[in-house]
């Protein structure tokens, strides 16, 4: 049976030696301790002690973090603009554990098996059924099912990525659904429906839904699904001006998500280019009819929190969110949640930039190395002063037809000038890293 022989720390460190290599043999059983709960390590797991440090640091709660300003700004969006009988309509969700199953993250929102968003290399597994949630979506139906309507989940979420001025394995959302019944939807023209007459809801099974129309799930009315379209662009244009201003120019793309249908993506034009701020669209009818009868419609939208906040206060770099420098935090230290801030850099510091090349051993090839292991393991040994890491060139040698990778690897400390002497200790400490998990040959 199973036989536990590490825990917590010692687990993981033996899980960091072992872990990037693709396809390495899965070790004797361990564990891995988050929040006292142990979890049974597996060939999925790819968490590092370095995201695990981010759990629970709560940046979208911490007063006078950017992040928490914005959270606070939407929902109070949504507070005045949604009261029923003197009350808010949408209940709040900000605490929940980012511990999810795969069920709660891919199945219970119909994400297929072979998804590329379930992908190892895209995100953070605990073991093969468990994961930090890769978007707040992932609590959509234990909210629904626990007889809720009306709400708001915000939390931090875990992807793996490239690393650049944009881009953290660790980011913030906003997400929410909102359901209506038919007399509220139609509450001024009752003799619509939102359902097909031919739809059964007692049996969601006697009707296949189906999501061939690009217009509407086959059980809706087009009726029903042009006004709860239009209603949730009017409520997130509605917030984008509340957040950007009036004159905020916006556009609105078709999109695909498995768990809305039709799905739209909304876009800013901040700084001369359009920027994706949010994903929304109709919820697939089959997830409210897997929690139970139903007969309500209703719409789900997604947001990035670090996206807004750093186009509202002109944040230039995405690891600030993180810093606890007083010379940041001390700029969002205010008492009116609707203040105007811009950001002011302290000072800027400058940057190191350092190559690393090598060979591969002859079980790789420059496709099948992959990209999100390396730039793991490079946050890993060099911490937040990774800048970017970026793919410099490939190359296979013509005769002994070797192949090689060189990345450059960007080194910024946000708070202080870094010396070339300590960048070069840390891009040694890398390059032995990497020999050691990849067996390469540093060139
Ligand atoms: N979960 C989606 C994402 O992270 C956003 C989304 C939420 C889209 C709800 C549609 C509905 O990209």
């Amino acid at each position: 049976m199973t036989k536990l022989l590490f825990r917590t720390n010692r687990a993981i460190a033996i899980q960091v030696l072992s872990r990037y290599k693709s396809n390495a043999a899965p070790q004797t059983l361990t564990t891995v301790r988050i929040k006292d709960k142990d979890h049974i390590t597996d060939e999925y797991t790819n968490v590092t002690p370095k995201i695990l440090s981010y759990l629970g640091r709560n940046l979208h709660l911490q007063k006078g973090n950017p992040l928490s300003i914005v959270r606070q700004r939407i929902v109070e969006y949504f507070y005045r603009r949604f009261t029923h009988r003197g009350k808010p309509t949408f209940s709040v969700y900000d605490n929940l554990s980012p511990v999810v199953s795969t069920k709660q993250n891919f199945d219970d929102l119909l994400i297929p098996n072979d998804h590329p968003s379930r992908l190892k290399s895209d995100c953070y597994y605990i073991n093969k059924d468990t994961l930090l949630r890769a978007h707040m979506t992932a609590h959509q139906t234990e909210l629904l099912r626990s007889g809720l309507d009306n709400f708001l989940m915000i939390g931090d979420v875990y992807r793996r990525d490239e690393i650049d001025s944009t881009h953290f394995p660790v980011f913030h959302q906003v997400d929410a659904v909102r359901s209506q019944r038919k007399e509220e939807l139609f509450c001024d023209k009752p003799d619509l429906e939102i359902f097909e007459p031919e739809f059964d809801s007692s049996n969601p099974n006697a009707f296949k839904n189906s999501i061939m129309d690009p217009m509407k799930q086959s059980c809706h009315t087009l009726e029903a699904t042009k006004l709860m379209e239009s209603q949730l662009k009017n409520h997130l244009i509605g917030l984008c001006k509340a957040l950007f201003g009036e004159n905020i120019k916006h556009r609105w793309v078709e999109a695909y998500f498995p768990f809305t249908h039709p799905s739209w993506e909304l876009e800013i034009y901040y700084e001369n280019k359009w920027l994706e701020v949010l994903g929304c669209g109709i919820v697939r009818n089959e997830i409210l009819a897997n929690i139970g009868p139903n007969n309500s419609i209703a719409y789900a939208f997604g947001l990035g929190l670090e996206r807004l906040a750093m186009a509202m206060y002109k944040i230039p770099d995405i690891r600030l969110m993180w810093s606890t420098d007083s010379g940041f935090l001390n700029q969002f230290q205010i008492e009116n949640i609707n203040a105007n801030i811009t950001y002011k850099p302290v000072s800027v510091y400058p940057q190191c930039t350092n190559d690393i090349s090598f060979w591969l051993p002859e079980t790789l090839t420059v496709d099948t190395f992959t990209n999100n292991d390396f730039y793991d393991l490079v946050r890993d040994v060099g911490g937040d002063i990774i800048e970017q890491v970026k793919l410099k060139d490939k190359f296979i040698h013509p005769k002994t037809k070797k192949h090689s990778l060189c990345y450059s690897i960007v080194y910024r400390h946000l708070e202080r000038t870094l010396t070339q002497a300590e960048v070069n200790k840390i891009h040694k400490q890398i390059e032995n890293a990497v020999v050691k998990n990849y067996n390469v040959v540093i060139r």
